[in-house]
């Protein structure tokens, strides 16, 4: 879907559909319809639409002009509780409401900016279509075929100021969507497919279109030299060789100020537990355990192809949890990177094995922050549910920044603390950590707890749990109801283009 920008011209072909909003009165059975031009007004009045047209969200009302032109006029609901995400997902449903039938809408912008602020309603807008518009249909030998293929973003009047902010809108959030669903469409891959080595290989040769980019893939034989014993321990039951893809964007102006971000992220192709095998229905979707590692990625991916000030290192960590006879038992105790030993009680907690020792490789880059993705924990979906990402940090001020820029783009992440019982509980009697807690409780904290044992002190750092956001958001319409959602990509590109 391609969008583009006009300013009101008039000489419509009379074959336009022509999106405007409408509002829910209080009160009043009555559709607001006072900020409509006057065409649009008589239209709607000659049909006395307004009785079974209410504004109400979630509802549309199409009415021809007399040049032939189709206007739908949206239902926001009442003006006063609309929100740039209600924005986004009522878009969202005009998208799947106009698909089918339309190869091109209008969208007359104006009308819809909310708070005076023409760059977030804009974002919210294109967001919206943009995001619901994603579908994996790489496998299913007969596709759907989606007509709508141009959205034109209408203004009312020539003004300069306005039109330059509607292009970059445009420009910035196609690529912020493009990289959410470049995401979405790793994530879903199956496992026999994207596997560890095709894995890195696909994220190797999409690198080269970004701007100012270097990878280096890092196989068993560097990941030895690194003295990787906890990644290498996951890996040990695969088929396939683990992989660690580092990536490195610098900025085109570099200056002794310029900050450094290292972004690292869980890439478990496929996670079965190993010994400590999953059941089978906790199995089922497993391939979604790399969705830390392809949003990292995403965000990475976003960040430069919109040239972001700061330097920014991205690691994926890849591998799969299999099982065969070189698997790693539980009880088995093994070396860390930074040469901490580990008794493996669960070979089920294995992304804080593989994310330890990334990180503690992160350490040595010496960036002013990390900040690392990961479907970790099981428990965070008990505690935050399916809607909230978990977020875990050694630094305030790191937490302050990432929660704003989530808030900033309506994706919901809340804190979790690591307190001191959780790292005593990590502590093993015949090695320095083990990598399960004594109880299941505080899973997710207790995870970042162990976490923090691979990263330098010194260096902030916070951990975001992204096991219930990561897969289907049926409650969000820009989402799909099943499969990846590319969430908390938004997030840190945000938050990267912010530093
Ligand atoms: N990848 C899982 C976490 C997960 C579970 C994500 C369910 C999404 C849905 C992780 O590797 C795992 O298995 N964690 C264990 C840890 C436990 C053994 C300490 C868990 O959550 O049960
Ligand atoms: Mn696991
Ligand atoms: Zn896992």
């Amino acid at each position: 879907m391609k969008f583009s920008m006009s300013v009101n011209s008039k000489n419509k072909k009379g074959q336009e559909l022509i999106i405007i909003p409408a509002h829910k009165t209080k009160n009043k059975k009555v559709v607001s319809n006072t900020n409509w031009p006057q065409e649009y007004r008589n239209s709607f009045s000659k049909i006395k639409a307004s009785k079974s047209f209410d504004g109400s969200k979630g509802k549309a009302f199409l009415f021809p002009l007399e040049n032939g032109s189709t206007i739908m006029a949206v239902g926001l609901g009442e003006k006063e509780s609309l929100n740039f995400e209600s924005l986004r997902c009522e878009m969202a449903n005009v998208f799947k409401k106009i698909q089918h039938d339309n190869s091109e809408a209008i969208i007359k912008i104006e009308q819809f900016i909310l708070e005076d602020d023409i760059e977030k309603s804009l974002a919210s807008i294109i967001q919206g279509l943009m995001l619901a518009a994603y579908k994996f249909e790489r496998h299913l030998t007969t596709k759907s075929e989606t007509k709508l293929k141009k959205i034109i973003l209408e203004l009312d009047n020539k003004n300069p100021k306005n039109e330059k902010l509607t292009k970059k809108a445009i420009h910035e959030n196609s690529i912020v969507c493009e990289s959410v669903n470049f995401c979405r469409d790793l994530v879903n891959e199956p496992p026999n497919i994207l596997n560890s080595e095709y894995y890195a290989k696909l994220v190797e040769k999409d690198s080269k279109t970004l701007n100012r980019v270097k990878v280096k893939v890092l196989g068993k034989d560097q990941l030895k030299k690194e003295k990787m014993g906890m990644f290498l321990s996951v890996n040990a039951g695969s088929a396939y060789a683990p992989r660690l893809v580092h990536l490195t964007y610098t900025p085109k102006k570099v200056t002794k100020k310029t900050k450094h971000i290292a972004l690292v992220g869980k890439g478990l192709t496929f996670d079965t537990g190993g010994y400590s095998l999953k059941p089978s229905g906790s199995m089922m979707n497993m391939k979604f355990d790399m969705a830390g590692s392809s949003t990292v990625y995403g965000a990475f991916r976003a960040a430069s192809l919109l040239n972001s000030d700061v330097k920014i290192t991205c690691l994926l960590g890849i591998t799969d949890n299999a099982v065969n006879e070189k698997a790693t038992m539980p009880d088995s105790i093994v070396k860390a990177r930074n040469g901490k030993t580990v008794e493996i009680l669960n070979t089920d907690a294995e992304g804080r094995l593989v994310l330890g020792d990334v990180l503690s490789y992160a350490s040595d880059l010496k960036p002013d922050a990390i900040i690392d993705a990961a479907t970790l924990t099981g428990a965070c979906l008990v505690s935050l549910g399916n809607e909230i990402c978990g977020l875990m940090s050694n630094n305030d001020y790191l937490v302050e920044q990432i929660l704003s820029s989530a808030k900033e783009v309506d994706e919901y992440m809340w804190q979790l603390p690591i307190i001191e019982p959780f790292r005593k509980d990590m502590k093993s009697n015949i090695a320095d950590l083990k990598n399960m807690g004594g109880s299941r409780f505080g899973g997710t904290s207790k995870a970042a707890a162990f976490l923090e044992n691979f990263v330098d002190p010194k260096i902030p750092w916070a951990h975001l749990d992204i096991a219930g956001v990561g897969d289907s958001q049926s409650h969000l319409p820009y989402c799909p109801t099943k499969g990846a959602s590319g969430s908390i990509v938004r997030t840190l590109t945000n938050y990267l283009l912010n530093q």
